[in-house]
């Protein structure tokens, strides 16, 4: 964690720590920016970061909208959400005249709403490949919903393909959550040229709000070495918010509820309240 240099408490990406204010609550509510959490690579953090990011936004009283945009459906299971016959993601970007706000369903945490995905979303790539406008489908989904929310937070499945670039089109802003394991950087040049890509010629607004180092071990020397490696890669487009290593995780998403709900005073579920406050510090929430 950590450690104490002249009475300055230096965080992991080496810079001084900061808890970063509570923000204050809004008085007015949306329109929403839109993040992608987006990392072709599976098993990072994505769909954690969606569910917890989105609980934390909630605890400071955001009304969050969460995406569930992979077929797996992970994000409506760890938020407890059945996916089977209800409306989805799917749904509405098939039928763009569709009204959204049918397929929003209330999670069980307070200010926090879940548009659910399932299987059939992987059909999407095939079926959406001869759309006129292709790209900006979910873009204009997700517009008839946004006055409603102060923030909407895509959580991506682990490919680069349409429904990713789809995303980055609906978005303001990306988060790339990185594992703290070698070749957390392997495929990261990629990421980034698609999203150079889709600012170019789709979103010339898109920002890279930041990375997000999870799986964080501070007691191996591997886990500091690779989180060094991207502090002097990416700088201050680190989050200096770090997410540790922890089981409660997978326990977490086994229950269908938040890690600031499943066990609150845990460094984890801490480090996730204290990643919406940063995000709100750095004005990429309101
Ligand atoms: N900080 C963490 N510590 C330990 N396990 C984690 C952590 N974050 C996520 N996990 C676990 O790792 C697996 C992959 O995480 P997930 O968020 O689903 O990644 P992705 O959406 O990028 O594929 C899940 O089983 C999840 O519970
Ligand atoms: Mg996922």
């Amino acid at each position: 964690m950590a450690k104490k240099n002249d009475d300055v408490v230096i965080g992991p990406t080496g810079r001084p720590y900061n808890g970063f204010v509570t923000p204050e609550k809004l008085d007015r509510h949306g329109p929403a920016r839109i993040i992608a959490l987006c990392n072709q690579k599976g098993g990072v953090g994505k769909t954690t970061t969606s569910i917890n990011l989105a609980a934390s936004l909630a605890n400071y009283g955001r009304r969050v909208l969460a995406v569930d945009f992979d077929p797996q459906g992970a994000l409506s299971a760890g938020l407890g959400i059945a996916t089977h016959d209800v409306p989805t993601i799917y749904d509405l970007m098939l039928d763009t005249k569709s009204d959204p706000h049918e397929a929003i369903i209330p999670s069980n945490v307070d200010g926090l709403d879940v548009i659910p995905a399932n299987i059939d979303l992987s059909a999407a790539e095939v079926h959406l490949v001869n759309e006129v406008a292709r790209e900006t489908i979910l873009s204009r989904v997700l517009s008839k919903v946004a006055k409603d929310y102060d923030v909407i937070l895509i959580d991506c499945q682990p490919s680069l393909g349409l429904l990713t670039v789809n995303a980055l089109t609906a978005a303001h802003g990306v988060l790339v959550p990185l594992e703290c394991e070698y070749f957390a950087l392997r495929g990261v040049a990629l990421l980034i040229e698609t999203i150079e890509k889709v600012q170019d010629r789709l979103n010339p607004s898109l920002e890279l709000d930041g990375l997000l180092a999870t799986m964080y071990d501070a007691r191996t020397l591997h886990s500091r070495e690779v989180l060094e490696r991207i502090v002097e890669t990416f700088g201050d487009k680190v989050f200096e918010t770090v997410i540790g290593r922890t089981v409660k995780f997978p326990d977490a998403s086994v229950s269908g509820v938040p890690i600031i709900e499943y066990a609150p005073s845990h460094d984890a579920a801490q480090a996730y309240l204290r990643l919406a406050r940063e995000l709100v510090h750095r004005g990429a929430v309101a």
